[in-house]
């Protein structure tokens, strides 16, 4: 299946834009840099969700209020490392296509970006005394196992 996808890397590979950053000694640092600011603003809002509803730190504040507040900072950093990954990919989309922990990153991040905007939205949103502690663990370690295996795999780029 991964074969499939071979035409539309061959295609971003010639795109004008990856080119550029390709042919271009600071563009692909300073775009990797935003990328991984990015990360930390996302992240950042995610693991506080995630510890608070392991009851960990942060307990005067109920869940919902928390995951409301950080929501914006989930979402930008996200819509950032989009943006920005689009644009290292376009930079050397013949490298992701062979690459290993690209291809594991992948596989995580769309059911990673599904989660968080369907089951990890509905259980950080629900009253304090509607949500087991059970429950608030098992979605904060589905949470943390998912981003962190993209994270990982987006390390792993440039090692494998
Ligand atoms: C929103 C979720 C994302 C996360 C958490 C994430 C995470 C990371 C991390 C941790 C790195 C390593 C930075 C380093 O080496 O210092 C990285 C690099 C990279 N990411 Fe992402 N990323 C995300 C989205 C994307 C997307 C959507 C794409 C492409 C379509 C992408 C493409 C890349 C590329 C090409 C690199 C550079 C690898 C290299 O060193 O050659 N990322 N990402």
């Amino acid at each position: 299946m991964w074969q499939s996808f071979k035409p539309f890397f061959e295609w971003n590979d010639k795109m004008f834009i990856g080119r550029a950053i390709a042919d271009t000694i600071w563009a692909f640092p300073v775009i990797e840099t935003i990328h991984i600011l990015a990360l930390t603003m996302m992240f950042g809002a995610i693991v506080i969700i995630d510890l608070r509803m392991m009851g960990l730190g942060l307990k005067k504040q109920p869940v919902a209020v928390l995951a409301k507040n950080l929501e914006p900072y989930m979402t930008w950093g996200m819509v950032t490392m989009l943006a920005t990954g689009y644009l290292l990919f376009t930079s050397e989309a013949m490298k992701c296509f062979v690459n290993d922990g690209f291809k594991f990153k992948m596989a995580v991040l769309f059911p990673a970006i599904v989660f968080q905007f369907t089951l990890f939205r509905w259980v950080t949103h629900k009253d304090e005394d509607k949500r087991p502690l059970l429950l608030g663990w098992l979605v904060a370690l589905l949470s943390l196992t998912l981003w962190f295996g993209v994270g990982i795999g987006g390390r792993a780029i440039g090692f494998v």
